[in-house]
């Protein structure tokens, strides 16, 4: 199968970007991450990402006025790496319509609640204050609201007794490891169908 171009934008640790990583060198996953783009300058997935010999940017928001020239920068970056999808792995900003429309579905995301409960920075946090019995981590394709593109898979992580906040997120982290790559390899065999609100998935040709 040809591989996809994917560009993964991060804000911090990029653990989930790791397991795109280390599944694609394994050959489970059909992509070749082209480049990996930081909005902070000390991302720990950008070390991660040298490590791997793919290319890391550092794209300062800082720089520009508008977030939408923010975004051109961005495109810049991905269009010289001819990146057919976006994956935004823990990247902390909201995109705009400039990019979206640009990417229409071809953009997605992960979320560490289960959508529509507790959109926003701070999923785990906001679940396991309200706490619920059962939280897990959504992938969406990203719309111009907050976290609300139709949902593509969802990863249940139910809460015990014994829970501290700490192993719930380390349960849930685990969780999004194995759920975000799972939902790329459907992008990538076409195996997405968008319908209004909701998301078919295609049986394997
Ligand atoms: C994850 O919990 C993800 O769901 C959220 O931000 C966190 C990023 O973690 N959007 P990492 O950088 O992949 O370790």
């Amino acid at each position: 199968m040809k591989k996809t171009n994917i560009g993964v934008l991060i804000s911090g640790s990029g653990t989930n970007l790791q397991s795109i990583i280390d599944k694609a060198e394994a050959g489970d996953l059909p992509v070749n991450v082209a480049c990996v783009i930081s909005d902070r300058e000390k991302a720990y997935g950008l070390e991660r990402a040298k490590k791997h010999g793919i290319p890391a940017v550092f794209v300062d928001r800082k720089g520009y006025a508008l977030r939408e020239a923010h975004e051109d920068a961005i495109i810049g970056v991905l269009d010289k790496y001819n990146v057919e999808l976006i994956v935004c792995a823990g990247y902390m900003r909201l995109l705009t319509h400039h990019i979206i429309s640009r990417y229409r579905n071809r953009i997605i995301n992960i979320h560490p609640a289960l959508l529509p409960s507790f959109p926003g920075t701070d999923g785990y946090g906001d679940a396991w204050r309200y706490g619920v019995k059962v939280s897990g981590c959504t992938v969406h394709f990203v719309d111009e609201g907050c976290d609300t593109g139709p949902i593509i898979l969802q990863g249940i992580n139910p809460v015990d007794n014994d829970d501290t906040f700490e192993s719930f997120r380390e349960r849930g982290l685990a969780i999004e490891h194995r759920v975000f790559p799972e939902a790329i390899k459907l992008y990538c065999e076409g195996r997405l169908k968008i319908e209004g609100r909701r998301v078919r998935i295609l049986d394997k040709e």
